[in-house]
């Protein structure tokens, strides 16, 4: 498959090429293995097959999903949340927080947001209950997120002290686990942003580098509006450093000198 035939695909399912371009490769490889299993002999052949079977489509868009991400990445934002934002809303929810990590990939996001967590215990007292509700469209790599397994390079960011004090290393030595006890408090479920019927409230979304990136204006924007409605009144949306909001929404106002996150007012 070309670019020009992969151009066609990504028109076809409303994906955009500025969110693909770089990343191609190794989808396409993918793409190529699935045309195969199907008997497809060209571009033409392939989108027959993904508008007659439900089943091609679902598992097309399983292959286009792109799972990079890695411990507290943005390290800005991650410090900003630990100095700034949790503390704030721990102030005013005494009980429970409620955060929704949208794309979660292989739960490097997540676990970031519980190590965080875990470091606040020690200079907040009675902190309130953390529940996050983690979803992707793909199962694999919820699969993945639910053993909590990283190779070194996820970790990148992590200085050996904090790497054994959350992780033990496995017997090869070059793979990382997660403490159970991070384990805990997390919802991961299969979802897909499109489509799939969204219901609670949350003070804190994580929408990064997947909605915003990887799909046309057609798509985005009605999946965003969806995802804005989950947000709390003062509640915080984060999306991925080099994403911008698809549409200008008054309700949505910068959080300090961040361009990626927004503190929703009522
Ligand atoms: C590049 S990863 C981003 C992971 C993490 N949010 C981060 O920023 O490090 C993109 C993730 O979004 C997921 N994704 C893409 N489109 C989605 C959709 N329509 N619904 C749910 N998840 C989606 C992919 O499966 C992938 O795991």
């Amino acid at each position: 498959m070309d670019d020009q035939q992969f151009r066609k695909l990504l028109q076809y399912l409303g994906f955009s090429w500025r969110g693909y371009r770089k990343v191609r490769k190794g989808v396409i490889k993918r793409i190529r293995r699935h045309m195969h299993q199907l008997g497809c002999q060209n571009i033409a052949a392939y989108l027959y097959k993904l508008e007659k079977s439900h089943g091609a489509r679902a598992e097309c868009e399983r292959l286009m999903t792109v799972s990079i991400s890695r411990f507290f990445r943005d390290r800005k934002l991650w410090q900003i949340l630990q100095m700034e934002i949790l503390p704030g809303l721990i102030e005013t929810h005494r009980q429970k927080i409620f955060v929704w990590s949208a794309g979660c990939a292989s739960g490097e996001e997540v676990y970031s947001l519980k190590i965080l967590w875990d470091d606040l215990n020690a200079s907040i007292p009675h902190l309130p209950e953390l529940e996050i509700t983690a979803t992707d469209l793909n199962p694999v790599y919820l699969e993945r997120a639910r053993a909590g397994v990283y190779p070194s390079s996820s970790l990148k960011e992590f200085t050996e002290q904090f790497r054994s004090a959350y992780f033990h290393t496995k017997k090869s030595m070059e793979l990382y686990e997660i403490k159970p006890s991070l384990k805990k408090g997390i919802i991961w479920q299969t979802q897909h942003l499109l489509s799939d019927p969204t219901g609670s409230q949350f003070h804190i979304i994580f929408l990064r580098n997947n909605l915003l990136t990887y799909y046309q204006d057609r798509l985005k924007k009605p999946a965003f509006s969806k995802v804005i409605n989950q947000l709390s009144t003062s509640g915080f949306l984060i999306i991925g450093s080099h994403e911008r909001l698809p549409f200008e929404r008054t309700d949505l106002v910068p959080y300090g000198s961040l361009s990626y996150v927004f503190e929703k007012r009522g």
